[in-house]
């Protein structure tokens, strides 16, 4: 659920390491937002845990630490806020990777406080939609358990190639099984989504389902992660904590990214799956567990056994069965299914009206080769939505490197120098079309009137009027 208080305000937290940045964003934002600062990792991973933040905005690079750790350590709390990356000018490839691990948005510094603030009220526009989505799937998860049919988890994974029927057909024959899955494929083809319809199918679905992602956390942190520790168990461990795999006890631990694993916690996986039993860092008495494991990779892990980085006893306990998940690519047919699937979401999330592919641009989505799969195509057709002013959404409307040229890896080749325009050239992210869009929504939904426009978008008359005068002169 939103996080709502008194006030009925958003709570935000704020992190960079500049003290500067920090004050002016809070100063800039408290008005409408309730704000949390940190300035390192440490620091706001405190505030998550202890707070309920709806929306994280975090600097990049922060001293020694990470914005992508941050997000990476975020997303495994188990409700993670929306997290908007703040880069520097023209690190597209950057920005490109902080959204393809999960960040919602990013801006980029020098930043626009406007374009700020506007970017936040979206992100948790969409936010409070997907809530909405969250308890409509809880009731009607609720509706088939009281009308005795078991809930589905395969609705969400969208596809009628043969390659995907195939996962299909896998997953529903495994689901009530108990056997250990592991999943492999690359980066956005839906990995996570089959666990979670694994789970759904698995008839226990009133347990839960424990999502770690191994490669978020440092070899200690991980180790204390899935088995817990005892008060005293190292600097810092100033109460017992129940891992993991007891919280998920009777339901189903997902462990994503399990090629990251180190050796030493490969060593206790392993003890754990043989003997079904783990122990508490710090601790020697053994503690039963019932929990189906399913794990997801983007390596070919059968490699890392060759190469000596990852451990065979402990392959051959995870692969029982494999579940391989195709490349897009491979799967052309599915390409237009998806796409109407995501001009329906995203319609229903920025609350504008459904509009087609036209012909074109549907041609451009089918020749694409996609290197991020289909996590790449959902944000394609998120920038088609949001950019078309038109009664469908043509080739203009999708991002333009759909149209420069069909080359592979367009993504992972954005390494040559950036040029001052090739944020917007490069991955046609226009803030202010966006901008422009949201305004004339805005005036269209007031009537024209500006003050209730102004008001609608968060910003003062003022600044409206200011933007209506730049816009015109443009
Ligand atoms: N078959 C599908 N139908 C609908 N949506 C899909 C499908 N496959 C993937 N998606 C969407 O694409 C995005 C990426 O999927 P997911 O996170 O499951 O990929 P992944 O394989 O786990 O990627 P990574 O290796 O980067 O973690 C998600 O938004 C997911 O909902
Ligand atoms: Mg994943």
């Amino acid at each position: 659920m939103m996080n709502f208080n008194e006030d009925n305000k958003a709570l935000l937290l704020i992190v960079d390491d500049e003290k500067s940045t920090r004050d002016g964003l809070r100063l800039a934002l408290e008005d409408s937002f309730d704000c949390y600062v940190a300035s390192d990792i440490r620091q706001a991973m405190n505030i998550l845990k202890s707070e309920n933040v709806d929306l994280m905005l975090t600097d990049l690079r922060m001293g020694a630490d990470n914005g992508m750790d941050l997000l990476d350590q975020a997303l495994t709390l188990p409700k993670p806020p929306v997290t908007i990356m703040m880069t520097a000018y023209g690190s597209v490839d950057t920005a490109v990777e902080a959204m393809r691990r999960g960040a919602w948005h990013f801006v980029t510094k020098p930043l626009n406080i406007d374009e700020v603030e506007m970017l936040i009220k979206r992100a948790l526009r969409g936010k409070k939609q997907d809530n909405k989505i969250v308890k409509l799937e809880q009731e009607n998860q609720l509706l088939r358990k009281q009308s005795g049919k078991s809930p589905h988890g395969l609705e969400k994974l969208i596809g009628n190639s043969p390659a995907m029927t195939n996962i299909h057909q896998m997953i529903t024959q495994i689901a009530p099984t108990k056997a250990t899955v592991l999943i492999e494929g690359e980066s956005g083809t839906g990995k996570e989504l089959v666990a979670g319809a694994i789970h759904a199918m698995s008839g226990r679905p009133t347990n839960k389902l424990v999502t770690v992602n191994c490669a978020a956390l440092s070899p200690q942190l991980l180790e204390s992660e899935l088995f817990g520790h005892e008060k005293g168990a190292f600097t810092g461990a100033t109460q017992r904590r129940i891992g993991r795999f007891e919280q998920a006890n009777g339901g189903t631990i997902f462990l994503d990214e399990i090629g990251e694993i180190d050796p030493t916690t490969q060593v206790k996986l392993l003890r754990a799956l043989s003997e079904k039993t783990i122990e508490r860092v710090g601790s020697n008495t053994p503690v039963k567990i019932n929990v189906r494991i399913v794990t997801a990779t983007n390596k070919n892990l059968r490699k890392m056994v060759a190469n000596d980085e990852f451990r065979e006893d402990l392959f051959f306990r995870l692969n029982v069965v494999k579940i391989e998940m195709p490349p897009l690519r491979n799967r052309t047919e599915d390409i237009i299914l998806l796409a109407n699937a995501f001009l329906k979401e995203f319609a229903l999330e920025n609350d504008r009206p459904e509009k087609p592919l036209n012909d074109k641009a549907a041609e451009l989505l089918q020749l694409y080769t996609w290197p991020g799969n289909v996590r790449e195509l959902r944000t394609a057709i998120e920038h088609g939505v949001v950019m078309s002013n038109d009664t469908s959404i043509n080739e203009k409307h999708l991002p333009s490197f759909l149209t420069k040229n069909n080359s592979n890896n367009q993504i992972s080749n954005t390494n040559t120098p950036n040029t001052k325009n090739s944020l917007a050239e490069q991955e046609d992210f226009n803030l202010s079309a966006l901008e422009k869009l949201t305004i004339a929504r805005a005036l269209q939904h007031s009537g024209e009137n500006r003050t209730v426009a102004a008001d609608l978008l968060g910003i003062s008359r003022r600044t409206l009027q200011r933007k209506l005068k730049d816009l015109k002169s443009q």
